[in-house]
């Protein structure tokens, strides 16, 4: 089967290049106009000829919603996605004819992260705030290089429930009733994600529905299909709605042998299958009494982003858990943390110095509602991976509230 057509209007010329070539890499074949009027012209000459019209509300001479009434004058079964600037609204009738419904809140995020650089001031707002990048905290990653100096970031916090292995399908679906409305007005400023087991993944997707809130799976294997029994494909968790995995956490390198061999594969293999990848580093409480951590973060870093990109750098997101902090209560203090995560931010950085900026990192291990508002306070960290106190909608709430600029 081909790509599937689509057709792209927009005014702005660097939002149709870049989710131009976003959307192409998802698998369509993008036919990019610059105004409802060209956009016109070519769908009248062959109006059933696109599977997929995505618009914008403002268009200059012509509203999206004006171009696409004329344009289902033409093909009534017209699949569209009209966008109102942001936060990205899909007309709840054009939902059902989304290919992939995970589209609407992966272009959300590609537009507001436009947008947001091309409006960012130098304020010290945690949406649009100063990081600083300190010495002490590249100079092991590197000989500093571009960390020598200040920058700015704009970096929209992220907050992951990891469910591990809890909450049957029954239990996923009451906690997410419970959850959603409460959560909703958190997802204006956050980011949020249910990362439920395989068992669960497609009724979180259910219920989750319009809400913004997105599902993640625990795990992935990084071939497309074939003989490996017990895992589970990109393709299979796309198909389902899934928008984002988590890949090596400390128990599945722990338990499961999961090797930084294989995350080398499985972080560009979900970037390119359009999932979002929270990738798990950390260390272990005797490589951090003997002075390891360091090299330990490196090694895992390093390994694991090895064949990604450096353009999509900044669409990974990274957890550093220390595994002495998992599920023991004993959780780092915000200075061990902070400076742990500026220092996977300088490793990033030793790849590309913008992507340092934009990558979002994540701290994990015994986060609750006590003490995630100091922690998400640091200036380096970016969210939380959630375990134990997301099972729970009031102490995820509580958390994910911590997280609001
Ligand atoms: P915890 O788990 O919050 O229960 O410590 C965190 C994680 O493993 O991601």
């Amino acid at each position: 089967m081909g790509a599937t057509r689509l057709l792209l209007v927009d005014d702005e010329e660097t939002l149709l290049d870049l989710l131009g070539k976003y959307l192409e890499r998802l698998g369509y074949e993008v036919h990019a106009c610059t105004s409802a009027a060209v956009a016109l012209e070519r769908f009248h000459s062959d109006p059933s000829g696109y599977a997929l019209v995505l618009t914008d509300l403002t268009l200059p001479g012509m509203k999206g919603d004006a171009m696409l009434e004329q344009m289902r004058a033409l093909n009534p079964s017209l699949r569209a996605i009209l966008t109102s600037g942001y936060p990205y609204v899909p007309q709840s009738d054009y939902v059902s004819f989304l290919q992939k419904p995970f589209l609407p809140k992966m272009l959300a995020e590609e537009i507001r992260r436009r947008r947001c650089s091309a409006s960012a001031s130098p304020n010290r707002s945690r949406t649009s705030r100063q990081v600083a990048v300190r010495r002490s905290s590249c100079s092991r990653a590197s000989p500093c290089r571009a960390w020598r100096r200040w920058m700015t970031a704009d970096r929209r916090p992220l907050v992951a429930a990891n469910w591990k292995m809890n909450k049957t399908n029954a239990e996923a679906e009451q906690f997410m009733r419970e959850f959603l409305p409460r959560a909703e007005e958190l997802t204006t400023s956050v980011d949020i994600v249910v990362c439920a087991p395989f068992t669960a993944l497609r009724t979180v997707v259910e219920t989750a529905g319009a809400y913004r809130i997105s599902t993640g799976a625990q795990n992935m294997h990084e071939e497309d299909a074939g003989a490996f029994t017990g895992e589970v494909s990109a393709a299979m968790l796309l198909e389902l709605g899934v928008e984002a995995v988590v890949l090596g956490h400390s128990e599945r390198r722990r338990y499961f042998a999961e090797t930084d061999a294989a995350l080398a594969r499985k972080v560009p293999k979900a970037l390119e299958a359009g999932l979002l990848p929270i990738l798990c580093v950390g260390e272990t409480e005797a490589e951090r009494e003997a002075g390891e951590t360091e090299r330990k973060l490196r090694q895992q870093v390093q390994a694991d982003l090895a064949a990604v990109e450096v353009a999509r750098l900044p669409e990974v997101v990274i957890a550093y858990e220390p595994i002495w902090a998992i599920g023991t209560g004993k959780t780092a203090t915000p200075a061990q943390a902070q400076a742990a995560i500026a220092f996977v931010r300088a490793l990033v950085g030793d790849r590309d110095s913008a992507a340092a900026q934009e990558v979002r990192i994540l701290y994990g291990g015994s986060v609750d509602a006590g003490n995630a508002a100091e922690l998400l306070g640091q200036e380096d960290i970016d969210g939380a991976l959630v375990g134990g106190a997301s099972l729970q909608p009031d102490s995820f709430l509580a958390i994910a509230a911590a997280a609001q600029p």
